[in-house]
């Protein structure tokens, strides 16, 4: 049988091998507005990844749902923690479910953004840093497959982060260019 994922829910209907939630307590230092990050309930969810089980090996092949919840941090909408993959040379796809939201990608210091929208298909190349951030009034739902062996490199973007910021102006967003 095939895998399925409903596609009104972005929710995987059967075989997910692990479900796990990021909130908003442990992305220290991470949204641009500390007081108001302090202010929000630590437990808070952000979002949740359900990955489907593959063996950990070269050549093989990990997929997950990511579900980055409505909501903002001060003015910046949520969004995830961003990685580069700890393997810098393996690349990435993304396809939107549900939801309209953005995908940031970061490639030596350039800053791309892509609209994510049910259907949407992103390649994220190899040596290039990645985030969702949901502008939108709903759940942000994209599926991501990757290779088993990229694993994730949180610590690189510590000191610097990414470039923009997406933040709230009026009914709709703006990106603000950060300055080192
Ligand atoms: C990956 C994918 C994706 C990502 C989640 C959560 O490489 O595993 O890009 O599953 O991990 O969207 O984002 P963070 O890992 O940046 O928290
Ligand atoms: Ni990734």
């Amino acid at each position: 049988m095939p895998r399925q994922i409903d596609l009104a829910s972005g929710q995987f209907t059967a075989g997910v091998l692990h479900e796990h939630t990021t909130t908003v307590g442990m992305l220290t230092g991470l949204f641009a507005d500390q007081a108001a990050w302090q202010a929000l309930p630590a437990g808070t969810p952000l979002y949740t990844v359900a990955i489907l089980p593959a063996p950990q090996q070269e050549g093989e092949l990990l997929s997950g749902v990511t579900h980055l919840y409505p909501g903002r941090v001060g003015r910046e909408f949520y969004m995830t923690r961003g990685h580069f993959h700890q393997r810098r040379e393996q690349a990435e796809y993304y396809f939107g479910l549900r939801g309209r939201g953005l995908l940031l990608l970061q490639q030596a210091g350039q800053c791309v953004l892509e609209p994510l929208f049910p259907g949407s298909v992103h390649y994220i190349p190899p040596f290039t840093a990645h985030r969702l951030i949901n502008p939108g009034s709903g759940t942000l739902s994209a599926l991501a497959v990757w290779p088993a062996t990229a694993g994730h490199d949180y610590q690189a973007l510590q000191a610097q982060g990414f470039g923009v910021r997406i933040m709230a102006d009026g009914d709709g967003w703006q990106a603000e260019v950060q300055h080192a």
